[in-house]
């Protein structure tokens, strides 16, 4: 049986996706699709309602995306936002101006009786990013919303199921945009929420069977949740087809190469291939310090090495990666694309022929990763670990990466984060680990003199991890990670606390 569907209809807005997002947030089955697909496509889709989104354009701008004013007709109920209202007032017969006074940012506005407004309070803050605005509303509509500066927030022909509101309902800081927006789902395309994560699990392995057919699939395996995810979805597509290659660069967490070999290949029962290579990166990094110049080796390494084994098994026809969403924006916005490059260790291997990538995670967010992680049978434990960087410990090393360091590190690094997860803080610290500094200082351990190095411990809350904050952990939750580190692993006599957030600092030391 085939779920109720919502198009979300992208008229290039930012935002697209996170509508996405949010119909799925109401267990109903959506597709965001362009507006350069033809009526008969969206036809074929059977929807139950339409989402137009935002877009950058002005609907007068030559340039600017218009829709087929026959979608108006169809009986199916829409919902423009921001440039879909505009769009909708426009090929209706309305009139859309700029405004004097643009109004961006959260604005209060007062709403009247409306099938959208249900449970709404009269007075509520919105989200706005516009400067045009409706000036005149088609006729049939009536104006159910305005702010002080926009005499048109929203409006509607309710026999015609025709919805328009000028804010963005899907950003957070629209206090009861979800609710406006459940609204539309249930009380207007009359949804019943039927869809859940497991039949999107269920829809992409079908669709990455059918695609791939007989082909050959590699992938490369870090171990964080996004490769790990979207690896164990294509086994489940297509079993021994698929190899992963796991690459052991010896800067991984304490045990953590074991625990990723023992879970892919034994609970999973996945072609894994584990590229012993611990050697070859401390060679190759020996003597250097510079942290660029870290991950330049590593990434090149990286490559190298998968590259030796992914010829072992010969022609592949698709190369998997584990690209989500967030990750799809960063790369599409300028400067961003650069921070990404060294952030994706390795990028793409050159040598290796294929005939396409994959990417099952694309439209998704972190958080709709793990669900479906968990979805799919990973271990919570997996499932939510904490981002980790490709070039590993490396950058958490300061100066010269040694053996003794990597272990020294690797103990105090289990244990600080052994006592986050014993106090229940793993969930909401985004991100927490210790560093090794390359300093050394006196202490006095029993009644001798010590001569040791200074760790450092770091823990941050973000939810993008282009800002973050330190996270304000218990004074007893540091003492007890400090105590039991100075005292069970050796050659660490000091332990500070870093309380930098990003920027100025950023999250790594490296
Ligand atoms: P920074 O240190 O730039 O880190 O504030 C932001 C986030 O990115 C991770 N990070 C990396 N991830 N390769 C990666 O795959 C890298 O070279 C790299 N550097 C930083 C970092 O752990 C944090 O989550």
């Amino acid at each position: 049986m085939q779920n109720e569907t919502v198009i979300v209809l992208d008229f290039g807005g930012q935002y697209n996706q996170l509508i996405a997002r949010r119909v799925r947030e109401c267990n109903v089955y959506c597709e965001v699709m362009s507006y350069k697909n033809s009526i008969e496509k969206i036809k074929e889709k059977n929807p139950v309602g339409i989402i137009f989104t935002g877009g950058p354009n002005s609907v007068y701008d030559e340039k600017s995306p218009h829709y087929d004013k026959e979608i108006f007709e169809l009986g199916i109920p829409i919902l423009g936002i921001c440039y879909g209202c505009h769009l909708m007032a426009y090929s209706l017969g309305g009139h859309v101006d700029t405004a004097p006074v643009g109004e961006y940012g959260k604005t209060e506005i007062t709403t009247s009786d409306s099938l959208l407004f249900d449970g709404v309070d009269k007075n509520t803050v919105v989200w706005m990013s516009h400067t045009d605005y409706i000036d005149k509303i088609p006729e049939g509509f009536k104006i159910t919303a305005y702010s002080k500066d926009c005499p048109c927030a929203a409006y509607e022909n309710a026999d015609k199921k025709l919805y328009a509101v000028q804010y963005h309902p899907e950003v957070n800081h629209s206090i009861q945009g979800q609710q406006m927006l459940k609204n539309f789902l249930y009380n207007i395309c009359g949804c019943k929420g039927d869809w859940i994560m497991s039949d999107f699990a269920k829809r992409s392995i079908e669709a990455l069977r059918n695609k791939i057919g007989n082909g050959k699939v590699l992938c490369a395996l870090s171990g964080g949740v996004d490769s790990s995810v979207a690896a164990v979805m294509l086994h489940k597509a297509v079993g021994k087809q698929l190899t992963c290659v796991f690459v052991d660069n010896g800067l991984l967490r304490k045990n953590e190469g074991d625990e990723v070999e023992s879970l892919f290949r034994k609970q999973f029962d996945i072609n894994l291939i584990r590229a012993n290579a611990q050697e070859k990166f401390l060679g190759k990094l020996k003597g250097v310090i510079e942290p660029e110049k870290k991950r330049k080796i590593i990434g090149e390494e990286f490559i190298r090495i998968f590259e030796t084994e992914a010829k072992k098994i010969g022609t592949v026809d698709f190369l998997v990666q584990g690209t989500i969403y967030p990750d799809v924006i960063e790369s599409g916005a300028g400067d961003a694309a650069v921070i990404k490059s060294h952030h994706n260790v390795g990028g793409l291997p050159e040598h290796v022929d294929f005939k396409e990538i994959i990417e099952p995670l694309r439209d998704l967010f972190k958080d709709e990763v793990r669900q479906l992680g968990i979805e799919l049978g990973l271990p919570e434990k997996f499932v939510w670990r904490q981002p980790f960087p490709g070039p590993g410990l490396a950058v958490r090393v300061i100066g010269e990466i040694t053996e003794d360091k990597l272990a020294i590190l690797r103990d105090a690094d289990a244990i600080f984060r052994e006592e986050i997860a014993n106090a229940e803080l793993n969930k909401s610290i985004n991100q927490y680990f210790a560093v090794i500094t390359d300093m050394r200082s006196v202490g006095v351990m029993g009644d001798s003199r010590t001569y040791d190095y200074t760790l450092a411990l770091r823990a941050v809350t973000t939810t993008d991890f282009m800002t973050a904050d330190w996270a304000r952990i218990p004074y007893d939750v540091l003492e007890k990670a400090s105590n039991r580190i100075v005292n069970e692993v050796k050659h660490v006599n000091r332990l500070v606390y870093d309380i930098t957030s990003k920027p100025p600092a950023t999250i790594e030391w490296e």
